[in-house]
């Protein structure tokens, strides 16, 4: 009997510890999954070395994305993918990551934020909404709030990967501050040029972080100026979502020694 006893003890204390781990942890989860960031001006991680692959495997894995899951971008990787695209590195001459025509500077970059797009901390996302880069101070400042994902990508020509990203990186260029040094080789040549460094910078990282993204040069300018609230002298250049890729990247340095073998040996 009191085997019976001990034995029905054991099984009630077994349920209520079950019901209690799972009211305590489903939703509770579920609530913080909601939680949002609310400050207007968020101060990023300081840029240092996050990932531990080298500048020649991220330039043999990098490759445009355009499939990722529904996994957020985390806050200190989104820091140093900015930090890669306009940040500074020289903080005596206030020379940035991308080297720029005369140190003129033309560009700034804008983030896109969905819904649960960037994760803060556990459960908490930064609010949705488009975010300006400072690379002085290295923060992002909040410009609208809103999910502006459905928007961006009908602006793209309704290209999927811009609706489905969590995040987008948009490049914008401001002509004006390299043409008044060198006129109109600064608008045709030196301004494009920069976005380029730019992008590459943000493929690289994006793609050592475990990332991946894709240059979207595909879009209507005046939609997405007025989408992000550019003043009329900002032109929008790129735009470069970025999210966790469904299939990895799977090129070796071997495969590509097989192939340049078989290049060489050629038809
Ligand atoms: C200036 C430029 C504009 C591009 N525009 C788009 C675009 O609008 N949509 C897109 O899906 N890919 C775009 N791409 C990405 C190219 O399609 C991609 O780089 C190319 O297919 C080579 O693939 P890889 O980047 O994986 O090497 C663009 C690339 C560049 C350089």
């Amino acid at each position: 009997m009191r085997r019976i006893l001990s034995i029905l003890i054991s099984l009630i204390a077994s349920i209520i510890i079950v019901i209690y781990v799972v009211t305590l942890t489903n939703p509770h989860e579920s609530v913080r999954e909601q939680v949002v960031i609310e400050e207007h001006v968020i101060e990023l991680q300081y840029p240092r070395v996050l990932s531990n692959i080298t500048v020649e495997e991220a330039i043999l894995k990098r490759r445009s994305i355009r499939d990722y899951t529904d996994q957020p971008v985390l806050i200190e990787h989104l820091s140093l993918i900015l930090w890669s695209a306009q940040g500074i590195t020289d903080p005596r001459l206030k020379f940035r990551a991308a080297p720029s025509a005369g140190a003129t500077y033309p560009l700034e970059v804008y983030v896109v934020a969905g819904v649960r797009g960037v994760l803060i901390r556990d459960g908490y996302y930064l609010k949705p909404g488009i975010y300006r880069y400072d690379p002085l101070k290295h923060v992002l400042v909040l410009v609208k709030e809103g999910d502006f994902r459905d928007q961006l990508a009908s602006a793209a020509l309704d290209q999927k990967w811009v609706r489905e990203a969590p995040i987008s990186i948009v490049i914008t260029a401001v002509f004006e501050r390299t043409t008044r040094i060198y006129g109109e080789r600064g608008a045709s040549r030196y301004v494009p040029m920069e976005v380029g460094h730019v992008g590459e910078n943000i493929y690289l990282v994006a793609t050592a972080l475990g990332y991946g993204t894709v240059a979207v040069g595909a879009f209507y300018d005046n939609e997405v100026a007025s989408i992000i609230g550019l003043e009329a002298e900002e032109t929008p250049m790129y735009i470069m979502p970025i999210g966790v890729p469904k299939q990895p990247v799977k090129t070796s340095f071997e495969d590509l020694w097989v192939f340049i073998e078989e290049s060489r040996r050629g038809p």
